[in-house]
């Protein structure tokens, strides 16, 4: 340990009012000109290596050298992005930003991956090198496939992927992780369904695009009841629909839409299941003399931790949190996240770390538990440690 490096204590606390900090001025997607600012000055002013900005627009990588000599690239991720909803906490460090707040603590990832980034750059006690990924847009934008995209991957030699999100509900001091699929793949999609409008007494002179509807709303929920392993994960909601028009009751529309959402847990099942959607959608409207456009939007594909990865990435927690402390065989979540690009090209896993008795995520009373940053602060450097040997933890 270097003589002036402080302890971890008061290095979360220092890492307390960055987040704060953070927490005052939220920023959306791709458009995070203070966040990444902040960012790239402490990254800077701690020393790392390297320190590039504007990958993925407004996403940041850090890369620090460990002083023993060469050895594997693991690279530690956080996401910077706050979310657009107005904040109800009436806490005095709110956000100053009208309609946007940091909603899923992505302010508190970012704070204790800056901690973790100036402990790791004052000792360096590790082979090889930790690359710090920053990441914009995790709130829809896919922010993460777009730094895989421009190269983030190969420019940095990252051999292994670890990320990590609070959990509300979860105690304070406490991880939990899942080998295997842990977060659901999440699609969308808005279908027109085009018939032929008509008088509301004629309807044999039309091709009735409501009737067809309401087949189809019926036949879609079969894809999960009936069409997949009833041990298997699949969600399809629909929640967007529109057909004709209340001053016109005696008309039958010439078109309407319905739009909805679908989660999987398997990547395989969510090839098959939009497979067996487009089936069911063109098959239903031609049953009914219409035809269906499908406007799909893919989104982010299931997340997937790596088995043996996922066994480091607990035994690290276990040496911060205790084993009593640690669940690692967290149950799935339907929710979705775009760790799951990384996770997709090199092996890796996804840790949950407990937030305690908090509002949810995206619940406008919600807040990062500050207490949590030393938790999540001292599991990144006991990760560094099982991967890429000794590191300083006091
Ligand atoms: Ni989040």
């Amino acid at each position: 340990m270097t003589f002036d490096a402080p302890s971890l204590s008061a290095l979360a606390e220092e890492a307390k009012a960055w987040r704060r900090t953070i927490h005052q001025h939220p920023e959306l997607l791709f458009d995070l000109p203070k966040t990444a600012a902040l960012v790239t000055q402490k990254l800077t002013e701690f020393g790392c290596d390297d320190v590039v900005g504007g990958i993925a627009k407004s996403g940041v990588v850090a890369v620090i050298k460990g002083k023993n000599g060469p050895g594997r690239t693991i690279a530690l991720r956080c996401d910077m992005d706050a979310l657009p909803m107005a904040e109800q906490t009436n806490l005095p460090y709110a956000s100053k930003v009208e309609n946007m707040m940091h909603a899923c603590g992505h302010d508190g990832h970012t704070a204790m991956l800056l901690a973790a980034a100036r402990r790791l750059a004052e000792t360096r006690d590790f082979a090889g090198k930790v690359v710090l990924v920053f990441q914009p847009a995790e709130e829809g934008g896919g922010g993460g496939r777009l730094m895989i995209e421009e190269g983030l991957l190969e420019r940095f030699g990252i051999e292994e992927v670890y990320g990590m999100h609070n959990e509300p509900g979860l105690a304070v001091g406490s991880f939990a992780t899942r080998s295997g699929p842990v977060m659901a793949g999440g699609d969308r999609f808005v279908i027109t369904i085009i018939g032929k409008g008509g008088h509301a007494a004629s309807p044999h002179l039309s091709h009735d695009p409501v009737v067809a509807m309401g087949h189809m709303i019926t036949a879609l929920q079969t894809i999960a009841s009936r069409f997949t392993d009833p041990l298997d994960s699949v969600v399809l909601s629909l929640t967007y629909v529109e057909a004709g028009s209340d001053r016109a009751l005696n008309v039958i529309p010439a078109a309407v839409r319905i739009g909805g959402t679908i989660r999987t847990m398997q990547p395989k099942t969510r090839a098959a299941v939009e497979a067996r959607f487009r089936d069911v959608v063109t098959m239903t409207a031609k049953l009914f003399s219409a035809e269906a456009e499908i406007d799909w939007r893919p989104g982010y594909p299931v997340t997937v931790n790596d088995p043996e990865k996922t066994k480091l990435a607990a035994a690290a927690a276990r040496t911060v949190a205790g084993a009593a402390n640690v669940d690692d065989d967290h149950p799935q979540t339907m929710g979705s996240e775009d760790f799951s690009y990384m996770l997709e090209k090199r092996p890796g896993a996804f840790i949950w770390l407990g937030n305690g008795d908090s509002a949810d995520l995206h619940n406008p009373a919600y807040d990062f538990n500050d207490d949590a940053i030393v938790h999540g602060l001292r599991y990144w450097l006991a990760l560094v440690q099982q991967r890429l040997g000794k590191t300083t933890a006091d």
